[in-house]
C-alpha cells in the first residue's frame, strides 16, 4: 500500500495558504517572542542585548529605518518609544535614509527593523549610520543574516519562519519585541515607573490571547469580505497606534488582493481623499484604545455621509450601532491597534482568496528585495 504524501500541504499543515498558516500561528509566535523576556515582579523587561554602562542614560536620539510592513511596525514603536523613554524618535524609510547625528553621532541609536535581515535598503541605511558614528542595532526574525553582521547589537522577533511573501507575524512580532525595548530603555532612563511597566508588560502578556479571540471570528471577517469584494477601493483610517496599522491592513490588501488601497491618519480624510469616497468604498477603522476611537468614528461618520459603507473594529470605548460591520477585540492598552491589525490581515486574506489570487506569490513581488 502506497501513501500519497504532498510535502507541499505537509508545510502548509492543513492550511491552503502559507499567509492563512502564520495569521493563525501568531499567538503562539507571539508567545515566543515575550519567552523569558517580562519580569513583572521587577517591573521591566528582560532583553538579550546589552549596551554599554551608561549609555543609554546618555541617549539624545534613536532612529528606526526600515521598509514596506516594517517600516510600519516601526512607525508603532516610535510612539511606544517617545512615551516610555522619553528619547526623540524618528522613523525613515531607509531608501530615503541619510545619518546628520549632530556633534556626537554615538549618542544616536540606529535601529534596523527588517523581517528577513537581507533588504539590501535597510542594510545600506544601517551601514552609513554605522559609518558615521552612531550606535547600531537589529531588529530581525533571521539568525545569521547579513543585517546582524553589520550591527553591533541584534535583537531577535523570535516569530519562527515567515514563508508568505505578505508580512503578518513578523509585524506583531517586531511590534511586540520594541514595545520590551521601549520599557527596558524606559526603565534604565528612569522615565518609566515600576508600576506603569508592569501594566505595560501585562498588556503583553494578554496580547497572544487576545490575538486569539480575532482569530475565532474569522467566519465574519469572511462575511465581510464576500459583502465588499466588488468594491471598487478600500479606505483604512486610524489616529495614533492605529495609523500605521491602517497602512499595514491597505499594504497587505495591495500586495495580495491586487485591489487599490489606501490608508490615511483618520483627520486626513477630509483634507482631501474625502473626494474619493463613494458608496462602492468601504472604510476600515481603528476604533479602540490607543487610536482616539472617537475623534476617528467622526471622520468615519463623515464617509458614512457620503454613502461609504464602514467596518470598525472596536473594544467597546464607542458606540458602534451606526457601523455596517463591528469587529469586536479585547482592550489591552497600547496593544489593541496591534489586535486590530489581525481583522484587517484576515480581510485582506479573504478578499485575495475570494478572487482566487496568488496569495502566497503575488506578481511583481519577491519576499525579500535585496536590490537598492
Ligand atoms: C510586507 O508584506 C512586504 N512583503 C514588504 O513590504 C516587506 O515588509 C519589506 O520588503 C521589508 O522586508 P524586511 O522586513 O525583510 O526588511
Amino acid at each position: 500500500e502506497t501513501v500519497e504524501w504532498d510535502a507541499d500541504a505537509a508545510e502548509k499543515g492543513g492550511y491552503e495558504h502559507y499567509m492563512r498558516k502564520e495569521i493563525h500561528e501568531q499567538p503562539v509566535a507571539l508567545r515566543q517572542t515575550l519567552s523569558g523576556r517580562i519580569d513583572i515582579e521587577r517591573g521591566d523587561a528582560d532583553l538579550d542585548v546589552s549596551f554599554p554602562q551608561g549609555y543609554l542614560e546618555s541617549l539624545e536620539e534613536i532612529q528606526l529605518v526600515a521598509c514596506g510592513t516594517s517600516y510600519y511596525a516601526s512607525l508603532y514603536a516610535a510612539r511606544l518609544l517617545e512615551q516610555f523613554a522619553d528619547v526623540r524618535t524618528t522613523v525613515e524609510i531607509a531608501s530615503e535614509y541619510t545619518f546628520d547625528g549632530g556633534r556626537d553621532p554615538w549618542r544616536t541609536l540606529v535601529i534596523a527593523v527588517t523581517q528577513s535581515g537581507e533588504t539590501a535598503d535597510t542594510l545600506g541605511a544601517i551601514r552609513r549610520a554605522g559609518g558615521a558614528g552612531a550606535r547600531t542595532l537589529a531588529v530581525t526574525n533571521t539568525l545569521g543574516s547579513s543585517v546582524t553582521r553589520e550591527t553591533e547589537d541584534s535583537l531577535f522577533i523570535r516569530a519562527g519562519p515567515e514563508i508568505g511573501v505578505a508580512a503578518t507575524k513578523t509585524f506583531a512580532s517586531q511590534v511586540t519585541t520594541l514595545a520590551l525595548l521601549a520599557v527596558e530603555i524606559g526603565r534604565k532612563r528612569g522615565t518609566l515607573a515600576a508600576t506603569d511597566a508592569r501594566a505595560v508588560l501585562e498588556n503583553l502578556r494578554e496580547l497572544p490571547g487576545a490575538v486569539q479571540q480575532v482569530l475565532d471570528e474569522e467566519a465574519r471577517v469572511l462575511e465581510g469580505a464576500e459583502r465588499f469584494v466588488d468594491a471598487d477601493a478600500f479606505f483604512f483610517v486610524g489616529r495614533q497606534f492605529g495609523y500605521p496599522v491602517a497602512l499595514e491592513g491597505a499594504l497587505k490588501l495591495k500586495e495580495i488582493a491586487y485591489d487599490h488601497a489606501e490608508g490615511f491618519a483618520a483627520g486626513e480624510l477630509k483634507h482631501g481623499p474625502l473626494a474619493l469616497v463613494t458608496g462602492e468604498t468601504p472604510v476600515l477603522s481603528v476604533l479602540t484604545e490607543g487610536a482616539r476611537p472617537g475623534e476617528t468614528l467622526n471622520n468615519v461618520t463623515e464617509a458614512q455621509t457620503r454613502a461609504a459603507p464602514a467596518i470598525g473594529v472596536t473594544d467597546g470605548t464607542v458606540e458602534t450601532d451606526s457601523l455596517d460591520l463591528a469587529l469586536e477585540v479585547s482592550e489591552i492598552g497600547h496593544m489593541t491597534p496591534l489586535v486590530a491589525n489581525i481583522y484587517f490581515q484576515l480581510f485582506a486574506y479573504h478578499i485575495a482568496d475570494l478572487q482566487g489570487r496568488s496569495i502566497d506569490k503575488p506578481r511583481n513581488l519577491a519576499k525579500s528585495v535585496t536590490v537598492e
